[in-house]
C-alpha cells in the first residue's frame, strides 16, 4: 500500500498546519476589520451548479461522481456558485449589501504544476447588492490589506486590473465579432507568456485583419487610463467605462492602496461569469502564478435561479501565498510553546503531578508532564523542547503531599523560586 497522499493533496504535519493557520488567521483578521461575516456551504454539490456558469475549464477539472441515490455530484471546485445560490435563496431577508467571507477547501483535478494542487484553501470575499464602483474599490483594498497583514509590500505584489465591459467596448470598436471574441480573450490572457508574433498569427488565422490585431495589442499595452485614451484617439462609446474606472482608481487612492494597483487589460480571468471590473494579484518578480483573482459578476445570481442582484468578489488561495511568503522569508516557523511543565524527582508523585497539571489546566494554562517515569534532568530537557515558559518541580522532600512547597523554574532566565501549593493555583491566567 502506498504511504503517500494522492498526487496534489497535502498532509499537514504540525509545522505545515501552523503555516496554514497563520495564513488563514490573517484572512480572518482582515475580513473582520472590513466588517465581513463568515459563512460556509457544503463541500459536495449537485453537478449542474457548476455546469450552469463556471465555464469549461473548471468543469473539465471537476471531481465528479454519482452518489448512492443516483445524483450527479461534484466536490466544490470554487465557492462562488454555492455563495450565489445561498444568497440568492434569501436575498430579500438579508441585510444589504451582503458582505460575507468564507475559507473553504476546494478541489480541482488540475494538471500538476508549481502553485497548483488538486486541493487548496481559498479565502472568498463577496459583496452582493451594490453596483457602485465603491464596492469594487473596497473589495480590492481588502485583498491588498491581506498582503500587508502578512508582511508583503507594494514592491512584492501588484494588483492588475481590467474591465470586461471596457474590453467588450474595445472589441466592438475594432469590429470583432461575437464568435471571434473567445479567441481574442484567450490571446490576451497569454500576452505575458507567449511571444506576441505567435498570438498575432493565431488571431489572423482566426480571421482578424492584421491591422486590427496590431491596434488591439497596442491598446491593451496601455499602462494607465490616459495612455489608453491617447492610443484609442478618444472613442466616445467608451467614456462611461473610462469614468467608472477613473473613479475606481481615485477611491483606491482614498483607501490607501493606489501604489499597489495597475491597469492591465490583458487580465481576462478564466471564469465565464465576470461582467465588470476584474483583477488579479501577482508577485512583481513574476515567479509565481496568481495569488488572487476576482471581479464583478452581476448576472450570476439570476442565472442560478435567484433574484437578480449586482455582485462581486474574489478568491485567494493558500498555496501561492504560502510559497511567496516562504520565498521572502516571511513565513513564521512553528515555535512550540506551553505555559507549564510539571516535573518531579519521584515517580510515586505521578498522581500529584497530574493533580497539579489538572488544576493549572482548569485555570486556563497549557500544561504538559512526562507520561512515563523519567529522571528529573530528562524531564527538564523535555520541558525546554516543548517550549515551556515555567517548570513546576515537585521534590519528594519539599512537597509533602501538597502540604509543603514546590519549586517554580523560569526556563527563559533560569531563575527559581519556591511557592506554596495553594499559591501555585492563584497565578493569574
Ligand atoms: P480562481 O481564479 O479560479 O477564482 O481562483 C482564485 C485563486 O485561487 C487563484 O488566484 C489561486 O490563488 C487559487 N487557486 C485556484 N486554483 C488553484 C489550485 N488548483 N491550486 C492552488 N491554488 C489555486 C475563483 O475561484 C473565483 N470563484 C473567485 C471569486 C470569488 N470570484 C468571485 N468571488
Amino acid at each position: 500500500m502506498s504511504r503517500a497522499a494522492l498526487p496534489g493533496f497535502r498532509d499537514f504535519y504540525p509545522q505545515e498546519l501552523a503555516e496554514r493557520a497563520y495564513v488563514m488567521n490573517a484572512w480572518r483578521e482582515v475580513a473582520r476589520r472590513y466588517g465581513f461575516l463568515e459563512y460556509d456551504g457544503p463541500p459536495l454539490e449537485p453537478l449542474e451548479l457548476y455546469t450552469a456558469k463556471s465555464g469549461d475549464e473548471i468543469v473539465g477539472q471537476l471531481y465528479v461522481f454519482e452518489d448512492k441515490g443516483g445524483r450527479k455530484v461534484a466536490l466544490r471546485p470554487e465557492m462562488t456558485p454555492t455563495f450565489a445560490r445561498m444568497v440568492g435563496a434569501r436575498l430579500n431577508a438579508l441585510r444589504k449589501p451582503v458582505r460575507w467571507f468564507s475559507t473553504p477547501q476546494l478541489f480541482r483535478y488540475e494538471r500538476q504544476q508549481k502553485g497548483r494542487l488538486r486541493e487548496h484553501f481559498q479565502l472568498n470575499v463577496d459583496i452582493v447588492g451594490e453596483s457602485d464602483v465603491a464596492a469594487d474599490a473596497e473589495l480590492l483594498a481588502l485583498a491588498i490589506d491581506v498582503m500587508r497583514e502578512v508582511g508583503l509590500t507594494a514592491s512584492d505584489v501588484r494588483a492588475r486590473v481590467s474591465d470586461r465591459r471596457l474590453i467588450g467596448a474595445l472589441l466592438a470598436h475594432f469590429d470583432i465579432s461575437e464568435e471571434q471574441q473567445p479567441l481574442v480573450y484567450a490571446a490576451l490572457d497569454k500576452l505575458d507568456r507567449e511571444p506576441r508574433s505567435v498570438l498575432e498569427k493565431r488571431l489572423t488565422d482566426g480571421g482578424l485583419a492584421p491591422h486590427t490585431v496590431g491596434s488591439l495589442f497596442e491598446a491593451v499595452a496601455a499602462k494607465n487610463l490616459d495612455e489608453l485614451r491617447v492610443r484609442l484617439g478618444g472613442v466616445r462609446a467608451m467614456d462611461e467605462h473610462f469614468d467608472n474606472l477613473r473613479r475606481y482608481f481615485e477611491l483606491l487612492g482614498s483607501l490607501g492602496v493606489a501604489e499597489w494597483v495597475q491597469l492591465d487589460l490583458s487580465v481576462v480571468r478564466g471564469l465565464a461569469y465576470y461582467t465588470g471590473i476584474v483583477f488579479e494579484l501577482f508577485d512583481t518578480a513574476g515567479e509565481f502564478r496568481a495569488i488572487c483573482g476576482g471581479g464583478r459578476y452581476d448576472d450570476l445570481l439570476a442565472t442560478l435561479g435567484g433574484t437578480a442582484a449586482p455582485a462581486l468578489g474574489f478568491g485567494m488561495g493558500d498555496v501561492v501565498l504560502s510559497e511567496l511568503l516562504r520565498s521572502r522569508k516571511l513565513m513564521p516557523a512553528l515555535q512550540p510553546a506551553i505555559d507549564y511543565w510539571v516535573a518531579s524527582d519521584d515517580e510515586a508523585l505521578l498522581p500529584d503531578v497530574m493533580f497539579v497539571a489538572g488544576r493549572l489546566r482548569r485555570h486556563g494554562h497549557s500544561v504538559e508532564y512526562s507520561l512515563k517515569a523519567q529522571q528529573l534532568a530528562r524531564q527538564l530537557k523535555a520541558a525546554a523542547s516543548a517550549g515551556a515558559a515555567q517548570v513546576v518541580i515537585l521534590l519528594r522532600d519539599q512537597w509533602s503531599g501538597g502540604a509543603g512547597t514546590a519549586t517554580l523554574k523560569n526556563l527563559a532566565d533560569g531563575s527559581e523560586r519556591v511557592v506554596r501549593g495553594d499559591e501555585l493555583f492563584n497565578i493569574p491566567v
